[in-house]
C-alpha cells in the first residue's frame, strides 16, 4: 500500500512543482502553484523546502516571479552535500514542496529614499529577487532608469538572460512600461565575454558607467540593491560607504540596501 504523504506543517502551504530547469550542474529554477492567501513585495523571500523525515527542511529563498504571476519561481543553487539542495535539484513536477506563510526581507522600494536610477547588482543565483523586482511596473514609476548587472563564471550561468535580452522588451504590458528604462549588464569572471570582470571591479575601474554611458554612483541620484556572496556583499557595502551610501532598513529607508544570496547548502 503507498503510504500517505506527510500531513503540511502549519507554518507552510504545501504547493506542487509545475516546471524544472537545469541551467547548469550547479543551478536551476523551479516553479510551483501558489496559494492565494500567499502574498509578498517584490524582493522579498520566504522558507522554502521539503519534508524530510516527517519534518519541514527549509531555506531562505526570494521568490524570482513578479507579484502579479500565479505561479511562485526560486532560483537554487546545488550542492552535492547540502542538506537541502541535494535534495531539492531532484524535484520534478507534481511534487510538494514547503512555502513559508510569512514573507519577508530588506530588498523591497520601500526601504530606498527615492532616486534617479535604480542599480540591483548580483552575482550567481542573487539575482533571484531582481527578476521580480524587474517585472514590478511600480518600479518603472518610481526610477528613470533600472540597470540589472548579474556577473556570474560563465555564460550559462546567466540564468533567464532571455528574459532581459527578449522577452521583457517583447512582452505585451510590460514592453512598454521597460522601454528605455530597463538596462540589462551581464558580466563572466571565468569565459571570455563583451562585458568581463567582477562587479566591483567594474564599478572601481568606471568600465561599468562608461559602458553603459551612465555616471558614476551618487548617493545623490543612485539607488543601490545588492544580492550575492558574503564576500560580494561586503566589498560592494565597503565600495558604497566609501562614496558616502547609507544603508537602508524595514526601519528607516536608505540609499542601498542588501541581501545574502541566501542558500549555500
Ligand atoms: P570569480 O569568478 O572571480 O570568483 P560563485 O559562483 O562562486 O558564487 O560566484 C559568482 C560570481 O561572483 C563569480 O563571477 C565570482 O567571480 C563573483 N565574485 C566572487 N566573489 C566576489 C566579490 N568579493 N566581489 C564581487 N564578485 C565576486
Amino acid at each position: 500500500m503507498p503510504t500517505a504523504a506527510p500531513a503540511i506543517p502549519p507554518a507552510f502551504f504545501g504547493e506542487r512543482v509545475t516546471w524544472v530547469h537545469h541551467w547548469t550542474d550547479r543551478q536551476f529554477s523551479f516553479r510551483c502553484t501558489r496559494d492565494t492567501a500567499f502574498r509578498f513585495r517584490a524582493g522579498e523571500f520566504a522558507m522554502i523546502g521539503l519534508m524530510v523525515n516527517g519534518k519541514p527542511l527549509v531555506r531562505a529563498y526570494s521568490m524570482a516571479s513578479p507579484t502579479w504571476d500565479e505561479e511562485l519561481e526560486f532560483l537554487s543553487i546545488k550542492v552535492q552535500e547540502g542538506p537541502l539542495t541535494s535534495r531539492l535539484q531532484h524535484v520534478a513536477v507534481g511534487d510538494i514542496v514547503l512555502i513559508g506563510r510569512k514573507p519577508t526581507g530588506t530588498l523591497v522600494t520601500d526601504n530606498l529614499l527615492p532616486g534617479r536610477t535604480l542599480w540591483l547588482l548580483a552575482t550567481g543565483t542573487g539575482l533571484a529577487p531582481f527578476l521580480s523586482l524587474a517585472r514590478e511596473p511600480d518600479v518603472y514609476d518610481r526610477y528613470e532608469k533600472v540597470v540589472v548587472v548579474h556577473t556570474v563564471r560563465e555564460a550559462r550561468e546567466l540564468a533567464h538572460r532571455a528574459l532581459f535580452e527578449t522577452e521583457l522588451p517583447a512582452h505585451e504590458f510590460l514592453g512598454e512600461i521597460v522601454a528605455g528604462k530597463l538596462v540589462y549588464y551581464p558580466s563572466l569572471t571565468r569565459e571570455p565575454f563583451h562585458h568581463q570582470g567582477r562587479v566591483t571591479t567594474l564599478i572601481e575601474s568606471g568600465r561599468l558607467f562608461a559602458d553603459l554611458g551612465l555616471p558614476g554612483l551618487d548617493p545623490a541620484h543612485d539607488r543601490v540593491m545588492l544580492c550575492g556572496s558574503e564576500a560580494m556583499n561586503r566589498d560592494m557595502k565597503a565600495i558604497l560607504e566609501a562614496r558616502g551610501f547609507q544603508e537602508g532598513s524595514n526601519h528607516a529607508p536608505g540609499t542601498y540596501v542588501l541581501e545574502k544570496a541566501f542558500v549555500t547548502k
